[in-house]
């Protein structure tokens, strides 16, 4: 059933690991047979304090936990980072031992697209919005391989980062389009003490780099102020610019206020309508490109 288990020797319960469909889904079958539940955590590794809120809120959520690991090929355009994307296979295994997660399913790129394999996913409209304008291919790329996760491990709930709270919003109404039996659940951002959210590819930041990067936080935290006392969205966008640039950021690709559900954008010259909005941004610092994202209550 298992094809294979990983053990670290720092840890007493090693997790169980897998690497096949057939495998993952057995597994899966005798647990829903036995009367359990299942939460599952999709993630690319690299995993940090982040990823392990998320595995314990599948916990709180399921009675078995399943985390994949897949740095999927389709969600990386020519040029970006999917070579250099960090891999660090026994530090995820022993991280995810130490969080008590069940299974760890680690499929190859063969697994999830099975030669010849031309089927995609693709939530129209709201991926093309923000992040999807300078990352056109992105969200479909995401679509299409947490169909297939899902296909494959058929949780019951499923958690992803707000971090990333544009996926999350187009993997919810994927699963609203589609009809996946599955419960999709979000979890909150974890920061650094100077607010930078974490995220993997913040392993990327030269030490100069990782000190600004605060300010991505920083810029957002006081727009969200602003904004909540009435500021117009045009002043307070122009404002969290200029302080995203005068941190050492090297260009801002947006800074947005939208609606939280269909990420359809606020006014721009009217104050925020009374009620709760999402404010998200996306600046390069160096090479790396930064997104964070806030809730604005007015
Ligand atoms: O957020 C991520 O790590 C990835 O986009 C996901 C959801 C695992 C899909 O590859």
């Amino acid at each position: 059933m298992r094809d294979r288990i990983k053990v670290n020797s720092k840890t007493e319960k090693p997790v169980a690991v897998v690497r096949s469909r057939v495998a993952l889904q057995q597994q899966v079958r005798a647990w829903k047979a036995a009367g359990e539940t299942v939460g599952f955590v999709p993630t690319m590794g690299a995993l940090h304090a982040g990823h392990l809120s998320l595995v314990e809120k599948a916990k709180e959520n399921a009675s078995r936990t399943i985390t994949s690991i897949f740095v999927n090929p389709a969600q990386f355009a020519p040029g970006e980072d999917f070579e250099t994307y960090p891999r660090r296979e026994e530090a995820d295994l022993a991280l995810l031992s130490g969080a008590g997660c069940d299974l760890v399913y680690l499929p190859t790129v063969a697994e999830m697209y099975p030669d010849g394999s031309v089927t995609d996913v693709r939530v129209n409209g709201m991926s093309d919005l923000l992040d999807g304008i300078y990352r056109p291919h992105f969200f479909y790329g995401v679509a299409t391989v947490v169909a297939r996760l899902f296909l494959h491990a058929q949780p019951d709930v499923a958690v992803f980062g707000e971090k990333d709270y544009q996926q999350l919003q187009v993997i919810r109404r994927m699963v609203r389009d589609l009809g996946f039996p599955i419960r999709i659940i979000g979890g909150e951002t974890r920061r650094d003490a100077d607010g930078l959210a974490q995220s993997s590819r913040n392993l990327y930041l030269s030490a100069e780099e990782r000190r600004a990067a605060g300010a991505m936080f920083a810029a957002l935290h006081r727009a969200s102020v602003r904004l909540s006392q009435g500021a117009l969205p045009s002043a307070v966008r122009a404002e969290a610019e200029a302080h995203l640039l005068r941190s050492g950021f090297r260009s801002v690709d947006y800074i947005a206020l939208v609606d939280p559900d269909t990420l359809a954008a606020l006014p721009d010259d009217a104050p925020m309508p009374a009620g709760i909005a999402r404010l998200l941004g996306a600046a390069w610092l160096g090479r790396t490109r930064l997104i964070d994202n806030l809730s604005v209550t007015r």
